[in-house]
């Protein structure tokens, strides 16, 4: 079942029709064209080499082309250094294995060795499993709908990721970053972070948090912040702005997380950097958070330049039921 990838030929022709002929047949309501809408597959290697880009095939034991993807510059319109990721497709049989994470990873590797910082797709409203997939690999919804004006009637979600980098997302970024902040959120309890849940927390409740999360974020209740790190969504921040009226000049930093393989790269400190000059810039001169004594957030507060006003005896519990000092900070900022 270990489909082997390899550089895509203009002689795989066949066995690209036939794939994506296949995948779009799942589909009742889309209609695929050959000669008139997708002529390139006929020779699809030297479309891509002529656009920058490049395609790569996988083959299954007997020889059958089982997957693609292809990775190109991206077409002007998008900030420089983005590249879009193209025709990801994979036989049904081949599902569930890996392999679309195998040829994503490909392509990725490609784009970010020839110097992409931002990588971009776009998918089809009805491929609900694709969108699933591109989410679990830390790409999030950007922009509106595109139409396609083709005969299928398509209408195309775009997706982007920065390679590495914060950001603050919208409120439809922050809707289809609840798969993968609710693995970042449930990974982080089970390794004992004190995020207000106790382990352990399952895949279900994590998302559920992070879809109130951007409920929130739609409502301008909070503010969402994630950092990347080599295409991984590795980290994430929250402002709490939904304060009482006599403390409209305050936000609560919360929920900051870094994936445990990612820590001591700076991205902890980068995402408390953006927040501070988010929240400065939405008018807010007072930010609070609380910390567990002796975490290593309390270190990376005090280094950043948090003051730490006072300590809570006994403020957190952990999962065996030890009591903890819960430290308060706060830091004042110029607006
Ligand atoms: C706290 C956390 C977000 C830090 O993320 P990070 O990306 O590793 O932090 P950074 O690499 O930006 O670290 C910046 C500075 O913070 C301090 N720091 C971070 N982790 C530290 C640790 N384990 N021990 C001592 N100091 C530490 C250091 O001063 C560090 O600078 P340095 O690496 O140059 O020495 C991460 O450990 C985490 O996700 N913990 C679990 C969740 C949690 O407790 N969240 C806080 C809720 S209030």
């Amino acid at each position: 079942m270990n489909a082997a990838i390899r550089p895509g030929r203009d002689t795989d022709a066949a066995g690209f029709i036939d794939l994506v002929r296949a995948c779009w047949g799942e589909y009742p309501s889309i209609v695929f064209d050959l000669d008139g809408e997708v002529p390139e597959l006929r020779a699809l290697a030297a479309y891509y080499a002529a656009r920058g880009g490049a395609l790569w095939a996988a083959d299954d034991a007997a020889g059958r082309l089982v997957g693609m993807i292809a990775v190109r510059p991206a077409e002007a319109g998008e900030p420089g250094g983005s590249w879009e990721i193209c025709r990801l497709y994979t036989d049904r049989a081949h599902r569930g294995g890996g392999l679309g994470a195998r040829l994503l990873a490909t392509a990725e590797a490609h784009a970010a060795a020839a110097g992409a910082s931002r990588l971009v797709l776009w998918s089809d409203t009805r491929f609900e499993r694709a969108h699933r997939f591109y989410e679990k690999h830390s790409y999030l919804r950007e922009g509106g709908l595109r139409p396609l004006n083709d005969l299928s009637n398509s209408l195309e979600y775009g997706y982007a990721k920065t390679w590495r980098g914060v950001a603050v997302l919208d409120a439809a970024a922050a809707a289809s970053a609840a798969i993968r902040l609710g693995c970042l959120l449930e990974e982080c309890v089970a390794g004992g972070a004190a995020v207000a849940f106790l382990p352990p927390l399952g895949r279900a409740a994590a998302q559920a948090f992070w879809r109130r999360a951007a409920t929130a974020v739609a409502q301008g209740r909070r503010m969402l912040l994630a950092a990347w790190e080599q295409g991984l969504l590795a980290g994430t921040v929250s402002l709490d702005l939904d304060m009482a009226p006599d403390q409209a000049h305050r936000a609560e930093l919360q929920s900051l997380l870094v994936d445990p393989g990612f820590r001591r790269r700076g991205l902890g400190r980068a995402l408390l950097a953006l927040a501070e000059q988010e929240a400065a810039a939405a008018g807010r001169s007072l930010l609070v958070l609380q910390a567990r004594a002796g975490d290593a957030s309390a270190a990376l507060f005090r280094s950043a330049g948090w003051t730490e006003a006072g300590r809570i005896p006994g403020g957190t519990r952990a999962a065996d039921g030890t009591p903890a000092d819960t430290l308060v900070f706060y830091r004042t900022l110029r607006i």
